[in-house]
């Protein structure tokens, strides 16, 4: 019998987080370069129902109906499983594999739950539209935080960059002149929930000063949509280090953050902000054809891992 598999790529936030999730836009493209995959195995001898789950990643290895209730890896099968109202499924073996650091603000859980929610439909015979798997994605995203955007599991499933605003159509960005990105990894993870939730509650103390914050983040991503759109991508740095410093004004940035936007800058970079959930894992800055010089400063000054994703139209026909 045929091993079912499927992948996802990373993702990075380009502007707009933690806004995005009160009502602003925000702009994220999928980075290849990093992959998550589930692959299936039907188990022959195995009794219907009897579905083992093994993540060498997270040292899991277990029967799924051995998972809490709302564990994420259970949520997605049994959001797969309760969509095509099956009483029962195939016995199978399901393995989980990622070279995402957990918590780092590429979005592994996104990219965990939609390779696993494609290769267990495709297991149970059943083709999704991207629009379906973005929206099962989003059950699970729910548990790893109670109020996501959305935009991680649209980025995602779509494998596309993409503008998007809660509650609205997402619409794919056309690249108008290509320009690179350096992921520079903290080595720190972050939790985006805790960061989400703090958000909430420094927001809900302040809500005149966040909502001004989240207002001018959200003019930021619009006018960086206009840039990336018509060409002359250098002007997207000092939007990048504005939106930084805003970010670190709603509380999400670290010491370890701020020092590599700062070190970033200082190497050459045209500017830098911190990506994701923040608290943790990486920063992004946009760089020029010094890219290599700026990675070994970087890496000097402690980041544990680059890459560097040039980005261009070449993505939107993935
Ligand atoms: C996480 O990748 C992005 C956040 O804005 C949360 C969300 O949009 O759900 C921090």
């Amino acid at each position: 019998m045929p091993a079912f598999s499927a992948s996802s790529p990373g993702k990075i936030i380009l502007f707009g987080e933690h806004a995005v999730v009160y009502g602003e836009p925000a702009i994220a493209i999928p980075v290849f370069s990093t992959q998550a995959k589930a692959i299936i195995n039907a188990r022959i001898q195995g009794r219907p129902g009897e579905i083992w789950i093994e993540a060498p990643d997270i040292s899991l290895s277990a029967p799924i109906d051995q998972l809490e209730l709302d564990h994420p890896l259970r949520t997605a099968i049994q959001v797969v499983i309760g969509e095509n109202d099956l009483d029962q499924v195939p016995s199978c073996n399901i393995l989980i594999t990622s070279d995402m650091p957990p918590s780092s603000g590429l979005g592994s859980s996104a990219a965990i739950s939609i390779s696993l929610i494609r290769a267990f439909s495709a297991f149970l015979g059943k083709r999704l539209s991207e629009e379906q798997v973005s929206d099962y994605a989003y059950e699970v995203e729910k548990i790893h935080h109670g109020t996501p955007s959305g935009i991680d599991n649209t980025v995602i499933s779509h494998q596309k960059p993409v503008y998007y605003r809660k509650g609205n159509p997402f619409e794919f960005l056309e690249i108008g002149e290509e320009f690179s990105v350096l992921i520079v990894y903290s080595g720190i993870s972050g939790n985006t929930k805790e960061a989400v939730e703090g958000v909430r509650e420094r927001w809900q103390k302040e809500p005149d000063l966040y909502n001004q914050i989240f207002s001018r983040i959200g003019e930021i991503t619009q006018a960086a949509r206009g840039i990336i759109e018509t060409g002359s991508p250098d002007q997207l740095g000092a939007l990048m280090t504005e939106n930084h410093q805003l970010l670190q004004k709603i509380g999400v940035s670290s010491p370890d953050l701020d020092q590599l936007v700062l070190a970033a800058i200082e190497a050459g970079a045209l500017g830098a902000k911190l990506s994701g959930g923040g608290l943790g894992g990486h920063i992004i800055a946009l760089v020029k054809s010094d890219a290599d010089y700026i990675s070994e400063e970087l890496l000097k000054k402690g980041a544990v891992s680059t890459l560097i994703t040039p980005v261009k139209n070449r993505d939107l026909n993935k």
